[in-house]
């Protein structure tokens, strides 16, 4: 055994004198660590959201890549995407031809009948804002749940939404913020993706003690 390891100490050694010798190094002293400063360490780490539902991020040190329209296919055709995309305000275009071919990206509203959120939300179209949280890089959406575990990060809170029962349309589940904003001036019954609440059906492997079958089911995005 203490053979063995000794045998490979100096294998790991040996190695790492050739390695050292094939970039011209001799000696300890010719290496240089160079240790980025704090500041420009955290940069590059940190997670992406996108905050569902707010045209702005949480005020816990979040940055805002850029905030915009929740965008998906339409509700009443197979096909296109199956997910919620928080699409720019200003758009870039790279091929001026005329497509035939093609699948489709619509906005987005709430179908909520007005009830959970506060105010109406009805029919309106949803806003999205992609935050960049700086200092905590690994990121979880927890359904059920509004708080976060603990030493992480609650990003924000709110309800799961995703496409209606029933509709030939599926989207993603996300989690739509729990104090919407909605666009200003929209109102409209339109073709494009819904959010719709979630309620569990209990009994059908998810208990009903904890679960109420009547409730819109939460959920919180966590970071730490
Ligand atoms: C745009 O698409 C056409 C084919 O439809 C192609 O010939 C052309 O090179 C493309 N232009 C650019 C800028 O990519």
């Amino acid at each position: 055994m203490g053979r063995l390891v000794f045998l490979f100490i100096f294998v790991c050694f040996t190695k790492n004198i050739l390695q050292g010798r094939a970039q011209g190094i001799t000696k300890a002293k010719d290496i240089t660590v160079v240790v980025p400063p704090e500041e420009e360490n955290d940069a590059e780490a940190g997670a992406v959201y996108v905050r569902w539902g707010k045209l702005t991020c949480p005020s816990n040190g979040a940055v805002m890549l850029y905030n915009g329209y929740a965008a998906g296919g339409p509700h009443n055709r197979p096909g296109n995407g199956a997910n919620y995309l928080c699409a720019p305000k200003d758009p870039q275009y790279l091929n001026d031809t005329k497509i035939s071919v093609t699948s489709y990206l619509y906005g987005s509203e709430f179908m909520t009948n007005n009830q959970v959120f506060t105010g109406a939300t009805n029919l309106k179209n949803v806003p999205c804002a992609v935050c960049h949280s700086q200092r905590r890089s690994s990121l979880v959406m927890v359904p059920g749940k509004t708080s976060c575990h603990e030493d992480w990060t609650r990003e924000y809170y709110g309800y799961l939404m995703t496409s209606p029962s029933g509709y030939v349309q599926n989207m993603k589940y996300e989690c739509v913020d729990s104090l919407p904003d909605t666009i200003p001036g929209t109102q409209s019954d339109a073709t494009g993706a819904i959010f719709s609440f979630v309620v569990v059906v209990c009994g059908n492997g998810l208990p009903c003690g904890p679960y109420d079958g009547s409730k819109a089911v939460t959920c919180s995005v966590c970071t730490k």
